[in-house]
């Protein structure tokens, strides 16, 4: 089994590609908003199939796919009413199975959304469950006569007011730590565990390489359970069997989870030395951190936060990200930080959400200013750990603030000047999402202009990705933060078996020269995304020049070097 942590590796190119994930290149996307192809208004599994030859040039090597199960759709598809199919405005399971044939023949693994912590008030099981007190289905969800004393505060502050709903018919509470029409599973009952397994199974026998698990310690909490509902001491000790479940029925399946938790407490979501808990996580920190130091033109915050990420086990990884699907949200920072980054790129009331979050895609945030905006994503291709992108973040695709919600970054694909940006031949009134309008409409920012313009921010992003999947010492090699004076740099290098490389970034629009001690006298480093090469002196010193907002990526050319630059 490839994830015990008994097996060592190396860092070779076998081992690379045996834990595959250490070095991926994730991508996520709604097949409702990525391509409709029978011209209805909403993206379809057959418009994806037509668009992996896309994400391979690309080069991305692990799709993502949010929720594209039957759905009432009040939460965008993470309100599930049938955990064994496909909406049918998407296509059908046959078509799921072609579009993860063709983009394992393109080297690209498929992972979906396990979203186990609630389902639909649609779904049978509630329906039944909430049908009477004697249902068979009554523990497969969390009743109360009451609710707890201290509810915890629900995840929607302004949309709902609590976490726990009145039921009429039954005369009980029932526990929903999202939307009202989210009630939360019981997760201390067997049969729900069970079931949890079967659904898993099922995907994995339809080709999936796992799963991107939806809020784990909400799915995982079982505090509000009364006595009497169900056991389960230890909900780690469950994800550990989940984990165990994933590893018998297939030997490279992964599991990445979102825990937007403090660090200590993510640590234990990874399952601890032996690695048997969530393969991956998201790293929240980092990437509110990262915000912060945008805002202050100063890279310390970031340098702190990767700093202080603990050192995870070989087959552990963290996913660094600078947009997702939700609310950018800056919940971990300090009330005094937030408003530094709202005032910096959301100051407007209608850009900001929850009290806690943004609603705006990087490109606007930074006022689309190309140096910045390849700045961030050099970042995120160069810090240790794994690389997630947002659709359309390759293009650089704008929000539609008039949704007034997490749906501002959620509208369609941009993928060519047409009507409607290519994504549908349906008249704009019956598109799945209206398309961004103005200065990040299709007009201006498409795919088919940007895959010819060898300057665009595509092509830009493709190089990344090279080079990230060239320099497996990103993913893999151990982080060191280098200490030199200016504050709004961040110097770090990886290393690995297999080499070494450094990046410096400029959170900075002034030009700086940065001089870095690497204690290797006489020593050459390769530009990775230019010409050039620099050689420390006698001391193992670089004296490195950036732009303002610049960033480069140098490899170290080792005795006997034969990678290729
Ligand atoms: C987390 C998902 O990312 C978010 O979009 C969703 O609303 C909640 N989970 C509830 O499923």
């Amino acid at each position: 089994m490839v994830q015990s942590a008994s097996t060592v590796l190396r860092m070779r190119i076998t081992d690379t590609s045996d834990l595959w994930w250490k070095t991926a290149v994730v991508y996520c996307l709604d097949v409702e908003t990525y391509l409709d192809w029978n011209g209805d208004g909403t993206g379809d599994f057959e418009g994806l199939s037509h668009r992996i030859d896309y994400l391979a040039e690309l080069g991305i090597t692990c799709l993502w796919l949010m929720p594209f199960y039957p759905t009432p759709n009040r939460d965008d598809g993470y309100d599930i009413s049938d955990y064994y199919g496909v909406d049918p405005r998407l296509g059908h399971l046959g078509d799921f199975v072609e579009v993860v044939r063709t983009a394992r023949d393109r080297g690209i693994r498929v992972i979906v959304d396990l979203v186990v912590n609630h389902t639909s008030d649609q779904h049978p099981w509630f329906k039944a469950s909430r049908s009477s007190r004697d249902s068979a289905y009554r523990d497969w969800y969390v009743w109360r006569d009451e609710p707890p004393e201290h509810p915890e505060a629900t995840a929607f502050p302004g949309e709902e007011t609590s976490t726990w709903q009145f039921d009429e018919k039954t005369g009980q509470y029932y526990l929903h730590n999202f939307y009202h029409f989210q009630p939360d599973l019981n997760v201390t009952n067997p049969l729900v565990r069970d079931e949890v397994a079967k659904v898993m199974g099922f995907w994995l026998q339809l080709g999936v390489t796992g799963f991107r698990v939806d809020a784990v310690p909400f799915f995982l909490d079982t505090e509000g359970v009364e006595p009497g509902h169900g056991q389960l001491k230890n909900p780690l000790e469950y994800l550990k069997s989940l984990h165990a479940f994933l590893e018998r029925r297939s030997g490279e399946a992964i599991m990445l989870g979102e825990v937007n938790l403090a660090r200590s407490k993510q640590l234990s979501y990874f399952g601890g030395e032996d690695a048997d808990g969530l393969t991956m996580q998201f790293d929240f920190i980092g990437m509110q951190n990262l915000f912060l130091s945008l805002a202050r033109q100063d890279a310390r915050p970031l340098a702190a936060a990767l700093a202080k990420r603990p050192v995870l086990p070989q087959a552990n990884q963290w996913a660094n990200f600078v947009r997702n699907h939700d609310e950018l949200t800056l919940d971990k920072l300090t009330p005094k930080q937030r408003d530094e980054v709202f005032a910096a790129f959301a100051p407007d009331a209608d850009e900001q959400i929850y009290g806690r979050g943004i609603i705006r895609r990087l490109g606007p945030m930074l006022l689309g200013d190309p140096r910045r905006i390849r700045m961030v994503y050099s970042l995120l291709f160069s810090m240790p750990g794994t690389p997630v992108l947002f659709y359309g973040q390759e293009i650089g695709m704008g929000e539609d603030l008039a949704r007034g919600d997490r749906e501002a970054v959620r509208t369609p694909m941009q993928w060519t000047h047409d009507a409607n940006g290519g994504f549908s031949d349906a008249p704009a009134s019956k598109l799945a999402a209206p398309m961004v309008s103005g200065g990040y409409s299709p007009e201006h920012v498409n795919v088919a202009s940007q895959r010819h313009d060898q300057d665009s921010l595509l092509h830009f992003i493709r190089r990344l990705v090279e080079r990230y999947r060239a320099s497996a010492e990103i993913g893999w090699g151990d982080f060191t933060l280098l200490d030199q004076p200016n504050n709004s740099v961040l110097a770090h290098t990886m290393s690995g078996d297999e080499g070494r490389m450094l990046a410096v970034h400029n959170f900075s629009a002034e030009p700086a020269v940065v001089t870095v001690a690497l204690y290797a006298p006489d020593t050459r480093f390769v530009d990775l995304l230019r010409d050039g090469s620099v050689t420390t002196d006698t001391r193992g010193r670089l004296d490195l020049s950036l732009e303002g907002y610049g960033y480069r990526w140098l490899r170290q050319v080792g005795p006997n070097e034969k990678r290729l630059f």
